[in-house]
C-alpha cells in the first residue's frame, strides 16, 4: 500500500487562506529556498486558531527554525495575553528567529531558548497551556515524556508530522532509511492515545497533526 502526501490539496486549501502579511510570505520563500522544514500556512493558521480558540497564554514551542510557526503562535498570543516560549538547538537558526521576531514587532512576546529540548524542558519550572512540537521526530518520545507534567490542566498539546507522509500507517512504503523514526513515531502514537490523562485525536492534515488535551481531574469526563 502507498499512500501519498495530499500536495495538491495542501496548495487547494493554501488558496483559501487569503492574505498573509509579507513577513510571513517572505520567511515561506527563504524557507522552500533553503529547505529548511517549516509548517505550512494552513498550519500555521491552525495553531493560531487553536491558540486563539484555547485562550492560551503561556505557550511552548520544541522546534523554532526560523520562527515561522512561532510568529503565528505569537500573533494569535497577542490577543489572549499570551507569551512563546520556544527552543531550538540550531544556532544559526535561533539568530536568525531574532531577526525575524523583532521584524514582526513581537520580540516582547517570546523568549527564545538556545540548547537541546532534552536538557532544557527538566529545568523548566513553569506549566504551559499550549505545547507544540515540531522537533527532531526520533526524539516525540523524549518529548513527551519531559513534557507531560508541564501541560497544565485543560491545556492543550499539539504534534505535527506525526503520520510522517503516511509511512507511520502500517503496511504503508517506507524508505528503509526512515525505518527508525517511523517505528518512533508508532510508539510515541500509541503512548499519547493510551495515556489516560490526555484526550488525544490524530488529524490527517498536513503530515498529520496529533491534539491532546490535558483532562482537568476537577470538571472533565
Ligand atoms: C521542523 S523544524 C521546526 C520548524 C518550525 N516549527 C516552523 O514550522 O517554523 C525542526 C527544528 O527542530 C530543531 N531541533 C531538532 N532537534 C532538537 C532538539 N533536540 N532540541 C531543540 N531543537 C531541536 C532543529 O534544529 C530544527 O530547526
Amino acid at each position: 500500500m502507498v499512500l501519498f502526501y495530499p500536495f495538491e490539496m495542501e496548495q487547494y486549501l493554501e488558496t483559501l487562506l487569503g492574505e498573509r502579511d509579507p513577513l510571513l510570505r517572505e520567511m515561506e520563500e527563504q524557507a522552500l529556498k533553503e529547505t529548511i522544514p517549516v509548517v505550512t500556512p494552513m498550519i500555521g493558521n491552525f495553531l493560531n486558531l487553536l491558540v486563539h480558540m484555547g485562550k492560551a497564554q503561556a505557550i511552548l514551542e520544541i522546534g523554532t527554525a526560523i520562527g515561522y510557526s512561532t510568529i503565528w503562535l505569537a500573533r494569535a498570543a497577542e490577543t489572549t495575553g499570551g507569551h512563546v516560549t520556544t527552543i531550538d538547538l540550531n544556532k544559526d537558526r535561533c539568530a536568525r528567529a531574532l531577526i525575524y521576531f523583532e521584524r514582526a514587532g513581537l520580540q516582547n512576546l517570546i523568549t527564545a531558548l538556545e540548547g537541546d529540548a532534552r536538557k532544557i524542558l527538566p529545568v523548566l519550572n513553569s506549566r504551559f497551556d499550549f505545547v507544540f512540537i515540531d522537533a527532531a521526530k526520533g526524539e516525540y518520545l523524549e518529548y513527551l515524556n519531559l513534557i507531560y507534567h508541564l501541560i497544565a490542566p485543560g491545556g492543550l498539546l499539539v504534534v505535527d508530522n506525526v503520520l510522517f507522509r503516511g509511512w507511520v500507517v502500517p503496511g504503508s512504503a517506507i524508505t528503509p532509511k526512515y525505518d527508525r523514526m517511523v517505528n518512533g513515531l508508532r510508539r510515541f502514537l500509541d503512548d499519547l492515545c493510551q495515556n489516560r490523562d490526555f484526550i488525544t485525536t490524530v488529524l490527517p492534515f498536513g503530515d498529520g497533526m496529533s491534539v491532546s488535551r490535558r483532562l482537568n481531574a476537577k470538571c472533565d469526563i
